[in-house]
């Protein structure tokens, strides 16, 4: 008999299967049982008659707790009515576990109480469609660099130096070396690697000890970064959204289900179409001067201000050429304004503030050199980042994408601890 899972039922009509999941809830009705089974792949309705079935099999239905487990063998029938569309006339059922008495009820539950229980919270349907979505986007950002011919280069975790500023490094003890630092970003060495390669993309988790507690900050986040030679700030734009109207135009194909599950307002997402706005820093503070904001010039926007100007457009839009002091070292200055960093950052529409942040690299050695010495940091540690501007250097440029923001965005969710399936906050590194 062959082993299906739920969402497969659809090929099996009229033929006998065997399913293994657990139960999500049942009720009888006369001489009729019904088993809401999920199995990872969705819900099916199972119908234990009592005229069909031997009395001992029947019975079991009375021990079932919510997420016991069982293996059922039955008949796949079509039925609109039922969850899923299909219907199983059970024909046997074997206990596996019986569960204890289940936590997490249909009734509301505080935020902190399935914080705590994660490990079972994320056998809810809303969370099922949320890591869904989450692994569409996750595929559709690898497609995108694996189809244009980036090669996929891991950077590491642990690292000697900082890339975002020293201030939101989580460090550990590294055997006779000294101290060793979780990685914010595996920029500098997708640098080296795009030197290397030409066209690479890094993706992997990253830290952050940061002491934001706001719904867009996670400790712990997933982080795609592409590195391109050859790229000046204006292509490294052009890709940037290409790649988000790619996400969200493939979740959107892929996920219309999850995201209508989610009640995803998904006219906003169809509108993510190239081209985005881009407005140079100056502008963004006119746009913010004109809503009463009172903004002075060479700060970097906060949360509010992002939410502002992001309010403007129906779309992405990406914000360039920062004030250099408010941004990290490797940016190149503008050559005609040294005011300013070759810097962008895409905000999402919607209140969900900065997806994307990326820059031309500065690729002068002295400039760089000086750079290093303005924002004190440990030139030894840097030397092998150094040496790319002493062989062969070359215009570059790069960005960084957080999955979990773009998670959050994509399914409008109104704090990011939901978009990961164990998130890592200030107060939280459990379960
Ligand atoms: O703007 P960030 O700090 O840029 C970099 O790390 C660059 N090295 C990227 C590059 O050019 N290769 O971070 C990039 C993105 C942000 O736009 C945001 O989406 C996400 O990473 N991010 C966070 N997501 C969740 N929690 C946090 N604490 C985050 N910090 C950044
Ligand atoms: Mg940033």
């Amino acid at each position: 008999m062959p082993k299906v899972y739920i969402e497969g039922l659809a090929r099996h009509v009229d033929s006998d299967v065997e399913l293994n999941g657990w139960i999500y809830n049942k009720r009888s009705s006369g001489k009729i049982r019904f088993i809401v089974l999920r199995d990872g792949s969705g819900l099916c309705q199972c119908v234990l008659v009592k005229s069909n079935l031997p009395e001992e099999t029947f019975n079991l239905f009375d021990k079932l707790t919510q997420e016991s487990s069982i293996k059922i063998t039955g008949k796949v029938r079509k039925e609109d009515r039922a969850p899923g569309g299909f219907e199983i006339e059970l024909k046997d059922l074997q206990v596996i576990s019986i569960a204890e008495e289940y936590p997490i009820t249909p009734k509301e539950h505080g935020v902190e109480f399935l914080m705590d229980r994660r490990h079972l919270w994320l056998r809810s349907s809303r969370q099922h469609a949320i890591l869904r979505v989450r692994h569409e986007i996750i595929k559709s950002i690898r497609n995108f660099f694996d189809d244009k011919g980036f090669i996929l280069v891991d950077s590491p975790i642990l690292t000697p130096a900082a890339c975002e500023g020293t201030s939101t490094l989580f460090e550990t003890e590294y055997f006779d070396l000294g101290k060793a630092y979780l990685t914010q970003s595996g920029q500098l060495y997708a640098e080296a690697s795009a030197l290397a390669l030409g066209r690479v993309y890094t993706f992997g988790p990253t830290f952050r000890a940061e002491k934001s507690k706001t719904r867009r900050h996670l400790t712990e986040f997933w982080m795609v970064e592409p590195e391109m030679a050859f790229f000046d700030l204006n292509e490294d734009m052009d890709l940037a959204e290409e790649f988000v109207e790619h996400i969200v135009q493939t979740v959107l194909k892929n996920r219309a289900q999850e995201l209508k599950f989610l009640e995803r307002d998904t006219t906003k997402l169809e509108n993510v179409k190239r081209p985005f706005p881009r407005i140079h820093y100056e502008e963004a503070i006119e746009i913010l001067k004109k809503k009463g904001i009172d903004f002075e010039w060479g700060n970097d926007l906060g949360g509010t201000d992002e939410t502002v100007l992001a309010e403007q457009f129906d779309k992405p839009v990406m914000i360039h050429h920062y004030p250099a002091q408010v941004k990290a070292f490797y940016m190149k200055r503008d050559p005609n304004d040294s005011r300013y960093a070759l810097a962008v950052d895409m905000l999402a529409p919607e209140g969900y503030g900065e997806i994307i942040g990326g820059s031309q690299r500065e690729d002068n050695l002295d400039l760089l050199l000086e750079r290093i010495k303005e924002h004190n940091l440990p030139q030894e540690a840097f030397e092998w980042y150094i040496d790319l501007r002493r062989y062969g250097s070359v215009p570059h440029a790069g960005f960084g994408l957080g999955v979990e923001r773009t998670v959050a965005w994509i399914c409008k969710l109104d704090h990011i601890r939901e978009t990961i399936p164990f998130p890592r906050m200030i107060y939280r590194n459990t379960p």
